[in-house]
């Protein structure tokens, strides 16, 4: 072998080697550790902690200490809160990847959850845009508890008078990523055809209401169990993923919101407009290690021989979008699907449901 092939070799090694040895750590699940008492003279609330990754037996109700409001923060008391497949993707710390970010080995982040919906109970010196009383809704890390505080400024909004609490718990995130999906990714303009795939689930039936609040023609894709729930939220066509595969069919999309990626995206091709737009929101075509990752990797791989665009999404909890969703919602234009409610320390069981990939419309959590 000559010095140049030998040094390559070398090298290619490094890297197999590095590779693995980011692989071993990344996998590596720390043991649980006990709780910690609270600090003197903390008040207690109860909220969901887990310290170490894992299924939803790592989920733990405990005393931990009540937040008080920073001088640009308001408290609010959580009277419903919902899940989403983040949660458990947190809980169990899968795809590995991301654990770069959550901690490697354990959660850096004890708390879980993100959407809910409550009254202000104080706001800091500084707040001007919230009173105490105020009803809101919105996204904040550790929302499966019974206090949040959160920044005015940051994903927070009120909440329209004509829904219920459960219902705004149940919109912060999915609604978001179905908004962006079909206004900003998607460019969805009136008079279009949208096919959302996964139409019956949390992000599903959102997008479904939105693009007909946009003015598209929407075709949802759902199980049979499901077709008269999702055109019963509006949308003007359906196909039974059971009977028919909606890539196998002759009708053309000019934007395809699909949530499940269980579709090859050269397929998706096959039933779009010439100018179309797939936008991936979801899909665990990776596995354990890399997840939603594959599919965008894969689009970008395609984009540049295609006339057709493959967008991914990283959904942007953010109080512009939560005023936009509190409108259609106040204009009855948007409706939230329950599928189930839990009480908080029930929230295992609920996580559990989650995971299946079976739920219509949202999860969600209530507090005492
Ligand atoms: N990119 C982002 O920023 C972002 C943000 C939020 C969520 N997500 C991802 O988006 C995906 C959807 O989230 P979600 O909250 O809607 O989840 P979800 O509520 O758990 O979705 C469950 C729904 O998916 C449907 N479904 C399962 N397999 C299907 C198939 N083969 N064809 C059509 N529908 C199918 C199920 O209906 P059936 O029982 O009838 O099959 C069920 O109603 C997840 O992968 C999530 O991680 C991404």
């Amino acid at each position: 072998m000559t010095r140049r092939g030998r040094i390559l070799g070398v090298v290619v090694a490094g890297f197999v080697l590095a590779g693995l040895g980011l692989a071993v750590v990344l996998g590596y699940d720390s043991p649980c550790e006990p709780s910690e008492p609270l600090p003197a003279g903390a008040t207690a609330m109860k909220a969901i902690v887990y310290r170490c990754y894992g299924p939803p037996e790592v989920l733990a109700l405990e005393d931990v200490a009540k937040p008080s409001p920073a001088r640009d923060e308001v408290l609010v008391r959580i009277e419903a809160a919902a899940i989403n497949p983040l949660d458990w993707h947190y809980m169990r710390g899968q795809p590995y990847f991301m654990r770069l970010f959550s901690g490697i080995g354990k959660p850096k982040v004890t708390r879980l959850g993100v959407d809910f919906a409550g009254t202000v109970e104080a706001v800091g010196e500084d707040v001007t845009r919230f009173k105490v009383g105020d009803p809101v809704f919105g996204g904040r890390s550790g929302a499966l508890a019974q206090y949040v505080t959160i920044r005015e400024a940051r994903a927070l909004a009120l909440k329209p008078e004509n829904i219920t609490f459960a219902e705004a718990a149940a919109v912060p995130v999915a609604a978001i990523t179905a908004l962006q999906a079909v206004r900003d990714k998607g460019a969805v303009q009136p008079g279009q055809k949208v096919l959302v795939n996964g139409a019956s689930g949390g992000v599903g039936t959102f997008a479904v209401q939105i693009a007909k609040a946009y003015g598209a023609e929407v075709t949802g894709v759902s199980s049979t169990r499901n077709v008269e729930l999702v055109r019963s939220i509006g949308a003007d066509h359906m196909i039974d993923y059971k009977q028919q595969d909606f890539t196998q069919g002759a009708q053309r999309y000019d934007v395809i919101i699909d949530n499940v990626g269980n579709h090859p995206l050269l397929a998706l091709r096959h039933v779009l407009e010439p100018e179309g737009v797939v936008v991936m929101v979801g899909g665990t075509g990776g596995g354990q290690w890399i997840g939603p990752l594959l599919r965008p990797i894969g689009a970008a791989v395609l984009s540049p021989f295609v006339s057709q665009q493959f967008t991914g999404l990283l959904a942007e909890l953010n109080p512009e979008d939560l005023r936009e969703l509190a409108e259609l919602l106040a204009a009855g234009q948007v409706k939230v699907v329950i599928d189930r409610r839990y009480p908080l320390p029930e929230v295992p069981a609920a996580i559990t449901y989650l995971e299946e990939g079976r739920a219509r419309g949202k999860v969600v959590i209530d507090l005492e």
